[in-house]
């Protein structure tokens, strides 16, 4: 089988990342991630992308208008032969230009149950509203923040006495397994 050629974006531990590496080994996975890249150079999640073998794309974005750094980020995931993106935990907002240019092609995993609670602070913001469930959704992206198509969703109770910290140890669970799932079975739809 081909695999698609998957890149994918992080800004910080990349435990999502580390998980989407491990399930790609499976010979019935049908993507390959051939390139790591981040907007900062100290993300912890480098080393484990280095550590499986893969290669890095490690810049800063400090100092570079949005556009043109997300130019120079375009043209190594496309000199890597990408063809699918997954942003875990990419904590920059993208410009449209780059976003229009994988239209359809980059999906990201998104902790809360989309359209719930866009942006930052989404398990504090679900605690204070009184909600009984959280989760985390894996969506398409478009150049309107956290607002594509969903594509999967996984929910966890909110319990009493839950913090944001530990709802979001108990969502992340969730997105260690969903993300993957999602992910291959987008791409086994869209070749
Ligand atoms: C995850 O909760 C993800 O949903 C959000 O950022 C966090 C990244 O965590 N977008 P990690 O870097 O994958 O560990």
């Amino acid at each position: 089988m081909t695999k698609a050629p998957l890149g994918i974006l992080i800004s910080g531990r990349g435990s999502n990342m580390a998980r989407l590496i491990e399930a790609a080994r499976a010979d019935d996975c049908p993507y390959e991630v051939v390139l790591v890249a981040s907007n900062n150079p100290e993300a912890a999640g480098l080393a484990t992308a280095r550590n499986a073998g893969i290669a890095t794309f490690a810049h800063s974005h400090k100092g570079l208008p949005r556009a043109e750094f997300d130019m120079i980020m375009d043209g190594a995931l496309r000199d890597a032969g990408v063809r699918y993106i997954a942003l875990a935990g990419y904590m920059r907002i993208l410009s449209d230009a780059f976003v229009t240019g994988w239209t359809g092609r980059m999906l990201n995993i998104h902790p809360s149950l989309l359209p719930l609670y866009k942006g930052l602070d989404t398990h504090g913001r679900a605690i204070t509203a009184g909600d009984a469930e959280g989760g985390c959704s894996v969506h398409l992206v478009t150049p309107e923040l956290d607002d594509g198509r969903v594509i999967a969703q996984a929910r966890v109770p909110i319990l009493p006495g839950d913090t944001a910290d530990s709802l979001a140890a108990r969502v992340l669970v969730e997105e260690h397994r969903l993300y993957p799932e999602a992910l291959a079975a987008y791409i086994r739809d869209h070749g």
